[in-house]
């Protein structure tokens, strides 16, 4: 097969599994290569403001599945990843980001590359992350975009919910990229939206500014667990050439 069959294959392979095979085991390193190629995928800014945690012991497994609402892809699953954003870290993955630009300035900091670099992490970033407890920055952004914006094209950005959203959008790319990879493995998931995510962060001990992306359910699929043919909108509707 060529990369073309490859790729087309494991799209077609990949479903959303809801009843896994109790007796299939997903071994550990089909978890981690899978979290290795996820971690590569496509971010905001390579801010890489995102978390994954495997939950695999029984006991923690119990809690999810209640956590899940005990919806049939959690308590059939071998292990749950919890993807979560972490728009908290962007201070601390700004800098890590300066420091791996000046490790790459190979004695010649005063590359224009470099300079942009640093300026991109360094002024940048805390313009678009940083936030005041009473929104007074979100709407100076806002406010600004709107005003350069009517003379010339703009990233339009302001308030926290646009920072959620680019967090969510890099956290579900990394998701996406994670199930292909179990699929390629020949492993099933199933993504899960249907949690309590207050439980969830409680259990994880994570801070208030972090969000649960998604849960994503792991085995080795059955029959019983694809529900039915795969629809999707015909292309004409949702594909538009401008
Ligand atoms: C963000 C997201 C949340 C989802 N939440 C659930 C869920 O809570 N329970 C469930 O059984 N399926 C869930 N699904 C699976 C979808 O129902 C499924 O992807 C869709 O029906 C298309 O089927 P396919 O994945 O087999 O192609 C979710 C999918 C996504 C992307």
């Amino acid at each position: 097969m060529n990369y073309t069959e490859q790729f087309q294959s494991i799209i077609e392979r990949r479903r959303s599994n809801r009843k896994f095979d109790p007796n299939v085991i997903v071994p550990d390193d089909v978890i981690k290569r899978s979290l290795e190629r996820a971690i590569l995928s496509p971010n905001s800014s390579n801010m890489q403001l995102w978390e994954f945690y495997i939950v695999k012991s029984e006991e923690k497994k119990k809690k999810f599945v209640s956590y899940c609402l005990n919806q049939s892809a959690a308590y059939t699953a071998q292990q749950f990843v919890v993807f979560v954003t972490r728009q908290d870290l962007w201070r601390k993955r700004a800098k890590w980001n300066i420091e791996r630009i000046k490790e790459s300035a190979d004695g010649n900091p005063e590359n224009l590359l470099i300079k942009r670099g640093l300026d991109y992490y360094g002024k940048l970033m805390p313009i678009t992350y940083f936030n005041d407890w009473l929104g007074i920055s979100g709407c100076i952004r806002w406010l600004i975009c709107t005003v350069v914006g009517l003379f010339r094209p703009m990233m339009r950005f302001g308030g926290k919910a646009d920072q959620r959203v680019m967090v969510h959008k890099s956290c579900a790319l990394a998701a996406q990229t994670f199930m292909l990879s179990i699929a390629a493995e020949d492993f099933d998931t199933c993504p899960m939206e249907g949690f309590d995510k207050v439980r969830v962060k409680r259990e994880l001990n994570l801070p208030r500014n972090a969000e649960i992306n998604m849960i994503i359910a792991v085995g080795k699929g059955t029959d019983k667990g694809i529900w039915g043919k795969r629809f999707r909108v015909p292309y004409q509707e949702v594909v538009f050439t401008v």
